[in-house]
C-alpha cells in the first residue's frame, strides 16, 4: 500500500468515495443515496467530514456533526473504507482525525447509532477497537429482530 494521507475530501473526491459506499457492501441503495447526500452537505459546510487517500485517490471518510443543543458532544453518522483496502489501518487512521477535530472543536464525547445485525459485526468491532462502548439498546428499532446500538466515547479533555 502507498503512501496513506489524512485530508478533508473536495468535490473532485465524490466519485471516488461513491465507489467506496456503493462496494462496501453494507449499504443499501437507499443508504448509499443518503450517505452521497450527506457528502455533498458536508462539502458545502454543513457537516465535518475527514478523508483518507491511498495513491492519490480517497479509499475512505468519516462524516460527523455537533450534537444540536448539547455543549460538548457530536454524532458520528457515517465511516467506510473502501473494500480494497480494509484491515489497513485506514479507519483507524480515520477515527483519530475525527477524535483530534472534535478536541480541537471543544468536543468530549461522540456518540454512534449502528445496527445489531450480524452483517454490522466488523462495523461493531471497529468501534470497540477504536475506543466506543454500548451505552444503549433499542430492541427491533430498525425491524424485527434489528436491534439499534448506541455507542459511545468520552476523549479526554
Ligand atoms: C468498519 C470499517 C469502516 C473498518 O474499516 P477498516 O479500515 O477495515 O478498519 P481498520 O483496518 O482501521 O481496523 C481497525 C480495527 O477494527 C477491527 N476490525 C475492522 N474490521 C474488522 C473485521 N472485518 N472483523 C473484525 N474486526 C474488524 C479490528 O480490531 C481492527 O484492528 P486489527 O486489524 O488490528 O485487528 C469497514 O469495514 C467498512 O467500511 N465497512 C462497511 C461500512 C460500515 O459498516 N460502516 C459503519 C457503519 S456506518
Amino acid at each position: 500500500m502507498g503512501a496513506v494521507i489524512v485530508r478533508a475530501p473536495v468535490a473532485a473526491d465524490r466519485a471516488a468515495l461513491l465507489e467506496a459506499l456503493e462496494r462496501c457492501g453494507a449499504f443499501s441503495a437507499l443508504e448509499v443515496e443518503i450517505a452521497i447526500g450527506m457528502i455533498d452537505e458536508a462539502l458545502a459546510g454543513d457537516y465535518s467530514v475527514v478523508g483518507v487517500e491511498v495513491d492519490g485517490v480517497l479509499r475512505g471518510y468519516t462524516l460527523l456533526g455537533r450534537a444540536t443543543l448539547t455543549e460538548r458532544s457530536w454524532y458520528l453518522y457515517w465511516i467506510c473504507v473502501h473494500p480494497a483496502y480494509e484491515r489497513r489501518g485506514l479507519a483507524q487512521a480515520l477515527q483519530r482525525a475525527a477524535d483530534d477535530l472534535v478536541q480541537a472543536a471543544g468536543g468530549d464525547k461522540i456518540v454512534l447509532e449502528t445496527s445489531g445485525r450480524s452483517g454490522y459485526a466488523r462495523s461493531r468491532a471497529f468501534y470497540e477497537r477504536a475506543g466506543f462502548a454500548e451505552t444503549g439498546r433499542i430492541r427491533d428499532f430498525y425491524a424485527a429482530g434489528d436491534d439499534c446500538i448506541i455507542y459511545c466515547k468520552t476523549l479526554p479533555t
